[in-house]
């Protein structure tokens, strides 16, 4: 247990401007020297994006839908990340080789530019990201204690939280369009048709599958499926290091339902609700509920004095983008 003592909700270290776990900015430098090969290919992600989804998109479509071969290991070793000292990579691992990251662009090894390692980019919106990073954080006992949820809140959008700035790791890896081979996928688009966006990552790969194995594919990246797939839920890993009876990592609406209305504006962060599924409310609102991995979960948990806060503070910081984000499906 003494990697547990290790990491137990230490304060995050300074690398280059970017806040990080302890152990990980331990690995940015020595992970600089980290020679990428032609045929890699990396997912990146910001934290609570959509990451253990698409590993396990890629390792079937890497595995040609073998449910066994894509069942050898947890995600974590299947596709591992980058910038984490265990499991690590390793050269052994045969090509082609999947690899995962967190890091801000500023911090990726060059040699992934020098070979144009193909990239594909997943992002999510900043208020589900918010909501769920904050349930991480209670579970994941790596991460420094959350303190409240207004309080998380305020160092998400300061950036004060482990990898740094959403607004920056969003708007940098996208600016790599160009340079390298890059397929920028939004989690609100996999959690709208996973069919389309599969097709998408096949063209991006220059593969082609048989209708039945996307559908395969489809199938078993459902998120009731992974959810109970212990090579893909994180049980595999210790209570002490993620404790998934504070928060699943798969989280399945264990947050409290509120209240929006028609236009999907937050009109009240109820804390109960006592409407059935779908029943129509007084004044226009309508009750919602989460279901498991949800585009839209943020309106469970921001107040309304949030949600406005948050707005015009992410006006600012994403003026001139032109990345468009979903709060809701
Ligand atoms: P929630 O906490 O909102 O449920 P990451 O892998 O980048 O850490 O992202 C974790 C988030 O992706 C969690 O979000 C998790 O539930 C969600 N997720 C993982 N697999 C999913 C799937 N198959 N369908 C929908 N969401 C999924």
């Amino acid at each position: 247990m003494e990697l547990v003592q290790d990491i137990y909700r230490q304060p995050l270290v300074n690398v280059k401007g970017v806040p990080l776990l302890k152990y990980i900015g331990e690995m940015v430098e020595p992970i600089q020297s980290f020679q990428a090969w032609p045929d890699d290919l990396l997912i990146s992600t910001y934290p609570k994006s959509g990451t253990t989804w698409v590993a396990e998109i890629m390792e079937m479509i890497y595995q040609d839908g073998n449910l066994e071969k894509c069942q050898r290991a947890p995600t974590y070793e299947r596709v591992p990340i980058l910038e984490l000292k265990w499991p690590g990579l390793s050269t052994e691992t045969p090509a082609p080789r999947l690899i995962r990251t967190h890091l801000q662009l500023a911090l990726l090894p060059q040699s992934f530019l020098d070979q144009k390692v193909k990239v594909i980019y997943v992002a999510r919106n900043a208020k589900d990201v918010a909501v769920s990073y904050y349930n991480f954080y209670k579970m994941a006992k790596g991460h420094p204690e959350p303190g409240t949820w207004d309080n998380f809140l305020e160092k998400f959008m300061d950036g004060q939280v482990s990898f740094g700035s959403w607004y920056q790791h969003v708007q940098k890896w996208g600016e790599l369009d160009g340079p390298i081979n890059l397929l920028y996928l939004f989690y609100e688009d996999l959690k709208e048709n996973r069919k389309r966006e599969i097709r998408k990552i096949l063209e991006f790969l220059g593969r082609s599958l048989s209708e039945e194995m996307v559908d395969h594919i489809v199938q078993h990246t459902s998120f009731k499926e992974m959810k109970k797939n212990p090579m893909a839920n994180y049980t595999t890993i210790p209570i002490e290091i993620m404790d998934q009876n504070i928060s699943p990592f798969m989280r399945k609406g264990v947050c409290w339902p509120g209240w929006v209305s028609g236009e999907g504006r937050v009109e009240a962060a109820a804390r109960a609700c006592p409407e059935p599924l779908g029943a129509t409310c007084v004044g226009g609102l309508r009750p919602i509920f989460p279901s498991p991995g949800i585009v839209g979960d943020w309106k469970s948990v921001f107040t309304v004095a949030q949600n406005e806060h948050f707005d015009a503070h992410y006006a600012k910081k994403m003026a001139g983008c032109k990345l468009k984000f979903r709060w809701q499906l």
